[in-house]
């Protein structure tokens, strides 16, 4: 039987795709000039939706030129047409984890990692079920691993706090942490510190991330050196051979201390190379990627929540505390403000905003007001914000509402997307949802419950950039209460 929102699908008018590329290659270019420069990111997605009166519609997408060999998408802007991007029978996945471009697998030691891989290439199954298999075989040691990296972290901040400057920078704490949580988790709770790589792990992987990623980035650059930037960045891919000294030093890092996942890898039929590289770039790209932006993106809004919501978060998360008797799984979940809290996070600002896929074959997708055709081998591209702020969807979508996923918001969950999936699904061998879902989600509410535990409130400034805000904290109330 067809449901109500099929049957509402197929009353909409079919109409052809708005939008253009262009001439090749000068199209190309400047829509790249207009996404970096001229308008910047949100501009280019609200001017292109007004100029052609469609949250669907074609444009090109960055580097364009010679990076990509096909920058021409069609663009899916609201949140009826995006999730398309989620049904494996419709769309393929493979090697667009990063767009219309992918870095060379001399990065990966010469593999096509998981995350490039698509659901119907038999490796991305036998890999995804290890991963899976891997973090759900260790999820009693998360609450207690995490909250003694924490515990460091906060130690960390207080020190900093109390130096000459009186000011604490969080990104550079938490990307730490991020790391030493991941490499802990992977190698038996070896701290990376006791390896080759020192404190150098998360230099290492920044370094090895900006050369795969810097033809999608800008740096901002004065005015005049827009053009020389651009050329730079978006020309010629980088070669991997600037960070193969670094990456052979993750490698090898992470291939003598994660020994006891490697061996599992095998028994469940993994080449150990292979099982190894994968494993460097789920810590690498996929964990430590998203995680050391998270956090900021955390703090940042229930910063901007203000001190009755910090009154209110150190409430509800010390008396839950008190009634279970510690910080558990179950407790966690008792939090109601505190969960919805995250998720409103999560909605309001993904941190992994783009995602692309082709049409495995002619499609027809619907937006809230019409649909489309879509030939075979189109790229689709969906720009997230905008299908998680869709004022069709969400009330006040622009306001950071802690209370939204509350009691009855809670049936709002399946429109929240962050990790390539809907919050209500959960990631398997089948689908291309972020293998780390439950675990990110956890530990955002974690690193809540444990800030204040310790704090009542907390003041702090931001800086956007390109990779999302850079938080610096300026002061912390210690609890007043248990
Ligand atoms: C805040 C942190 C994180 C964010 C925002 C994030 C987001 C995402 C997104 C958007 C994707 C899909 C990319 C695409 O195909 O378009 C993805 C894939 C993936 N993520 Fe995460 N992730 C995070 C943390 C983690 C963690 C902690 C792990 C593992 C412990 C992880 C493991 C993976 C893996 C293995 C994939 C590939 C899935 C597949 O190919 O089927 N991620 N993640």
């Amino acid at each position: 039987m067809a449901s109500s929102s099929d049957t509402k699908q197929k009353q909409l008018p079919l109409k052809p795709i708005p939008g253009s590329y262009g001439l090749p290659f000068f199209g190309p270019i400047g829509d790249r000039h207009d996404y970096f420069y001229h308008q910047g990111r949100d501009a280019f997605f609200a001017t292109r939706i007004k100029k052609n009166n469609s949250t669907v519609f074609r444009t090109n997408m960055p580097p364009g030129p010679f990076i990509s060999s096909d920058p021409r998408v069609v663009a899916l802007l609201d949140g009826a047409s995006f999730p398309i991007l989620f049904d494996n029978d419709k769309v393929e996945k493979r090697n667009v984890l990063d767009g219309t471009f992918m870095p060379t697998t001399s990065f990966t030691g010469g593999h096509r990692v998981c995350a490039y891989l698509d659901t119907a290439e038999p490796q991305h199954a036998a890999l995804k079920r290890f991963f899976l298999g891997f973090l759900l075989s260790r999820k009693d040691t998360f609450v207690p691993l995490f909250r003694t990296t924490l515990s460091e972290t906060f130690i960390e901040i207080e020190d900093q706090l109390s130096r000459k400057t009186g000011t604490a920078g969080f990104n550079d704490v938490f990307a730490t942490a991020s790391f030493n949580f991941m490499f802990r988790l992977l190698c038996d709770n070896k701290d990376p510190s006791e390896t080759k790589l020192g404190s150098e792990g998360p230099k290492l992987f920044d370094t090895w991330l900006l050369f795969q990623l810097a033809p999608l980035a800008t740096l901002g650059p004065p005015k005049i050196f827009n053009y020389l930037e651009d050329i730079l960045l978006r020309t010629i891919p980088f070669p991997s051979w600037f960070t193969s000294s670094g990456y052979k030093k993750l490698y090898e890092a992470f291939s003598t201390s994660a020994v006891k996942v490697l061996d599992e890898a095998e028994q469940a039929g993994l080449k150990r190379s292979e099982a190894c590289h994968n494993l460097v770039f789920m810590a690498g790209f996929n964990a430590y990627g998203g995680l050391k932006n998270q956090f900021p993106v955390v703090i940042k809004w229930v910063g901007l929540g203000g001190k009755k919501l910090h009154e209110e978060l150190a409430s509800e998360i010390r008396s839950v505390v008190k009634e279970e008797g510690g910080v558990t799984i179950q407790s966690l979940e008792k939090m109601s403000l505190l969960k919805s809290v995250v998720y409103e996070v999560l909605r309001i600002e993904p941190t992994v905003p783009y995602q692309y896929a082709k049409a495995r074959e002619d499609l027809v997708i619907h937006s809230h007001d019409a649909s489309f055709e879509v030939k075979k081998g189109e790229m689709l591209f969906g720009f997230q914000p905008f299908a998680t702020k869709d004022p069709r969807i969400f009330d006040d979508p622009e306001e950071f509402l802690p209370r939204r996923f509350e009691g009855e918001g809670e049936k709002l969950l399946k429109h929240v997307l962050w990790g390539n999936g809907k919050e209500t699904e959960e990631p398997s061998p089948g689908n291309k949802q972020c293998a780390g879902r439950n675990l990110v989600v956890l530990m955002c509410r974690l690193f809540l419950v444990e800030f204040f535990l310790r704090y009542d409130t907390f003041e702090f400034e931001f800086k956007s950039s390109a990779f999302g805000p850079a938080v610096t904290i300026k002061s912390l109330t210690k609890a007043s209460t248990l």
